[in-house]
């Protein structure tokens, strides 16, 4: 009897977990959704916003393709399943404050291919959740829009993240310490942007497996980066396509290159500057070879400075000539005058000393003392 009871209730239970399924997927209108596999695609449908009526247990979710210039707050209320977020080629300009907030399961997200240049540094809830992956590829209307990225990886919010794709966004620069607050960190492609430098400390904090910083436009590479990259013991670099100088700039580098085994690739990697150098490979060039023309012209610079200051010099001394040749008059007046006046200066002077060196004067003058 027990057991009748049970199966009954299971079939009950079947049934109803069956409508529920049902239930909840209602397809929403220019989306496709695939009851076993939980997903749900409205793709390429010029929807302007995310539709209200998703079915709340979707696992998988991709809207892209579409003209959705604003993610508001709570954007995706009650999908407590959803483990992958694909908004990627939404013309997306602005993220608001929490609009990831109510994912607790979200694991990947892709953003790549739109135009943000507000990002809240509040899209997501303030626990750390459980995103891993996050894709911002061609993601960012202009390089401005990295400060608002590095607050928003600086929240807290995101200490799960493994993998994070900047890459094709134009930075020029990395905020001091976007990557800071990202403990979990192993995989950090920035390829293909116009970074001139890395920042001391930029790397510090992270322990990476595979680090892409090629397509950039860095000339070498720092004595601090250097060491905060040899301290993560797994990773491995990608840094083909930079226009390195092989000036005396790059010493270190290339050193560093020789010792540590963390570049792959490494006999791609080319000079691009000075022209002497250019398209030698860099494990091929020796400290010897290296032209440190900076320095030489510093030199130069200091030969030029010193000439031109003999030269003003001189011209002041010319001026100072002419003046006193146009004034002679004066000048000579001037001169009879100290001339006279020192006369009967000495005069006096040579009178007194007459007087005492008379010796008929000196004879009186000590027998009056006796
Ligand atoms: C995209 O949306 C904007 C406003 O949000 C509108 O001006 C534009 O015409 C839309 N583009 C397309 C292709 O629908
Ligand atoms: C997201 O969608 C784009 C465009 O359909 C696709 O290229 C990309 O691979 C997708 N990303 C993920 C993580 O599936
Ligand atoms: C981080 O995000 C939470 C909400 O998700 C917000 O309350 C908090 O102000 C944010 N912190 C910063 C520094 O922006
Ligand atoms: C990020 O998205 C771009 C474009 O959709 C894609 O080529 C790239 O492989 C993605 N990166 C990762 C880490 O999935
Ligand atoms: C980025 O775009 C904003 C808004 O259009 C603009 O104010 C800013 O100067 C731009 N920054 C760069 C580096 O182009
Ligand atoms: C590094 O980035 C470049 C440019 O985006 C790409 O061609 C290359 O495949 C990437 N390398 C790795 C190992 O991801
Ligand atoms: C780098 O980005 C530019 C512009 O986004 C693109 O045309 C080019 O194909 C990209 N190169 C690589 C190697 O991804
Ligand atoms: C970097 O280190 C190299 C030796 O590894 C040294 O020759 C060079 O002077 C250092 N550069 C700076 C700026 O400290």
């Amino acid at each position: 009897l027990w057991l009748r009871g049970s199966v009954r209730a299971l079939l009950v239970l079947q049934v109803l977990g069956w409508v529920g399924v049902r239930s909840t997927l209602v397809c929403p209108k220019f989306c496709e959704c695939s009851d076993p596999a939980r997903t749900v695609k409205c793709v390429n449908r010029e929807l302007s916003r995310i539709p209200a009526d998703i079915p709340t247990n979707v696992r998988t979710l991709f809207i892209t393709g579409n003209n959705i210039s604003r993610l508001p707050s709570g954007a995706f209320r009650r999908l407590d399943q959803l483990a992958t977020l694909n908004l990627s080629g939404n013309k997306m300009g602005a993220i608001e404050p929490l609009a990831f907030a109510s994912l607790p399961n979200l694991k990947q997200l892709d953003l790549s291919n739109n135009h943000i240049c507000s990002f809240s540094p509040a899209a997501f809830s303030a626990d750390p959740g459980q995103l891993r992956d996050l894709n911002l590829s061609r993601a960012l209307y202009n390089a401005s829009s990295v400060e608002e990225v590095s607050d928003l990886l600086q929240n807290g919010s995101l200490t799960n993240l493994v993998t994070l794709d900047l890459s094709r966004n134009d930075l020029v620069y990395l905020p001091g310490s976007i990557f800071a607050r990202l403990p979990n960190l192993k995989s950090l492609d920035l390829s293909n942007n116009s970074l001139v430098e890395l920042r001391p400390r930029a790397f510090r904090h992270l322990d990476l497996d595979r680090l892409n910083l090629s397509h950039n436009a860095l000339k070498t590479l720092s004595n601090s980066t250097l060491v905060e990259l040899g301290s993560q013991p797994r990773l491995r670099v990608h840094l083909k396509e930079n226009p390195f100088a092989c000036d005396c700039g790059i010493e270190g580098f290339l050193r560093w290159l020789a010792s540590a085994d963390r570049v792959e690739e490494k006999d791609a990697l080319l000079c691009a500057s000075p022209d002497s150098m250019k398209d030698r490979p860099l494990v091929q060039i020796k400290a010897s070879q290296l032209d440190c023309s900076y320095a030489g012209d510093m030199e130069s610079v200091l030969q030029t400075s010193y000439v031109f200051l003999g030269i003003v010099l001189a011209l002041i001394g010319l001026i100072f000539v002419f003046v006193l040749y146009l004034n002679r008059k004066g000048i000579k007046k001037w001169l009879f005058n100290f001339r006279d006046a020192c006369r009967d200066h000495m005069e006096g002077y040579h009178y007194r000393y007459e007087i005492n060196t008379d010796p008929r004067l000196t004879n009186l003058s000590s027998n009056s003392d006796v």
